[in-house]
């Protein structure tokens, strides 16, 4: 990617605590946060956090937000719709947060424009909408000066990527936090079985990496009389990829995630891939795919062979097999095994993930020493991206191809009105713009 920020994960910066809270105090809308807000120097002030996008993922991260810094609030909260957030709030009422979660009905917020009104309100906003909004919302995030924990994926297609390394851009020049939901770079056995890999040499040189994604169905939320198609597809948005961007960009991320990390964060040169749908046929799965295999060709001349599929009762797997030229290994089970010598196993702690991302977070803007996880978040988006449109088009593609497309998924703008569904895409006859 010609366009992208820094690939260092953690910079040093000269933003003072006072400035990242006064950042976010010139921003509309927060006055009445104001005297809950502490804002002598010093390690304690109080973070006020926003949610956008109160479902599974959102009620799970403000809890790791609230967990990971005693020093945090939840002030404002979002989504486009009012049930969501009550049922998010009801679920945070039963924990022992206390005050620290009691967020006043005037800044609970639906619609579309819910996350204006968020970001205005807070210094750090979760993320946690279907990711085709995540550009949007991310670009008002930064230029609000707001440090953003940010979920995966961040885009939906290649228009998406750019927007969000612009904003990331933005951010680095801002000293702001940005810190990406590609959880497994915050799984400590992870990143220690990485380490005997990339820094360590226990294996050798990197051949090829054999990585998968495959697993069951997930929820459905149903249909009722009085949505119409685009509530209907914003409820269920992970059959549509405009919404979700399919299964292989929503959901194996997490595994094509950790392949980038092995081979470096670099771009492949060319994709080719299969794909299409068996079980999940029925048209209220909208229009994604069960399954695919991406082969990736990198210029280093090493090999992905990527498989991720989405049906029941079949064999779950859900690993990245590295082979080297001294030896092989598995990433999430953490372990090292050397042709020669003996096998390696982390042994090391194990704190939650989810967890760390947001320790990490919470450290980084009290310290001023702004993370910025911009690079890997858009170019492992990226790769997904590439995967799902080698196998749409049926054809081979090159990065260049994927990452310059200018096809944009989804409305111009969005309305509460009949949103169509795009025929599912078959390889041969699928336009690739
Ligand atoms: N890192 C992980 O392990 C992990 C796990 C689960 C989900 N996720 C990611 O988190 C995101 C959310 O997933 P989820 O499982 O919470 O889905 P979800 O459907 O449970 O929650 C999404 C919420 O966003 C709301 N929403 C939709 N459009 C919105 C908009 N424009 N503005 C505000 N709110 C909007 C929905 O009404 C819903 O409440 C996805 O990107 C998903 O890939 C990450």
């Amino acid at each position: 990617m010609s366009e992208q920020p820094s690939n260092s994960s953690t910079t040093s910066s000269t933003t003072t605590r006072r400035n990242f809270l006064k950042s976010s105090s010139a921003a509309a809308g927060i006055a009445a946060f104001a005297a809950s807000s502490v804002h002598a120097g010093g390690t304690d002030e109080t973070i006020r956090v926003g949610l956008v996008g109160c479902g599974g993922r959102g009620t799970g991260a403000i809890q790791n937000a609230l967990d990971a810094d005693a020093n945090t609030k939840l002030v404002a909260i979002g989504d486009t719709f009012a049930d969501r957030i009550e049922l998010c709030l009801g679920e945070l009422s039963h924990k022992d947060y206390g005050d620290r979660v009691k967020v006043d009905p005037e800044y609970a917020f639906t619609g579309f424009d819910n996350y204006k009104k968020v970001i205005d309100a807070c210094d750090v906003v979760i993320l946690t909408t279907p990711p085709h909004f995540r550009p949007q919302h991310f670009r008002y995030a930064v230029e609000q000066g707001k440090h953003v924990f940010i979920e995966k994926p961040v885009a939906v297609d290649a228009p998406g990527i750019h927007h969000v390394l612009e904003s990331c851009r933005m951010a680095k020049e801002k000293n702001l936090s940005i810190v990406s939901g590609l959880c497994w770079r915050y799984d400590l056995g992870v990143r220690e079985t990485m380490r005997q890999i990339l820094e360590e040499k226990k294996i050798g040189d990197i051949v090829a990496i054999e990585s998968n994604y495959n697993t069951g169905t997930l929820w459905h939320k149903g249909n009722k009389p009085e949505w119409s198609q685009m509530e209907y597809q914003i409820r269920n948005w992970l059959y549509f990829p405009w919404l979700s961007g399919d299964h292989i960009t929503e959901q194996a991320i997490h595994t094509l995630d950790k392949t980038a990390w092995l081979l470096g964060d670099i771009q492949p040169t060319k994709a080719m891939a299969m794909g299409g749908r068996q079980q999940r046929v029925d048209p209220k799965y909208g229009n994604i795919y069960d399954h695919f295999t991406v082969f990736y060709e990198y210029p280093t001349g090493q090999h992905v062979y990527f498989t991720c599929r989405q049906q029941d009762d079949t064999t779950n797997r859900t690993e990245d097999r590295v082979l080297g030229t001294k030896g092989q290994a598995e990433i999430l089970k953490h372990v090292v095994s050397p042709n020669e010598g003996k096998r390696w196993r982390y042994r090391g702690p194990k704190p939650s993930m989810y967890l760390v991302e947001h320790q990490e977070l919470f450290k980084s803007i009290r310290e001023s020493s702004p993370i910025n996880n911009g690079h890997y978040m858009c170019n492992s988006t990226m790769l997904a991206i590439m995967g799902r449109m080698a196998a749409y088009s049926g054809k081979t593609l090159t990065w260049d191809e994927c990452f310059n497309s200018q096809q944009r998924l989804g409305p111009d703008s969005y309305e509460w009105t009949d949103y169509p569904t795009a025929p599912v895409a078959i390889p041969g006859k699928y336009e690739l713009a």
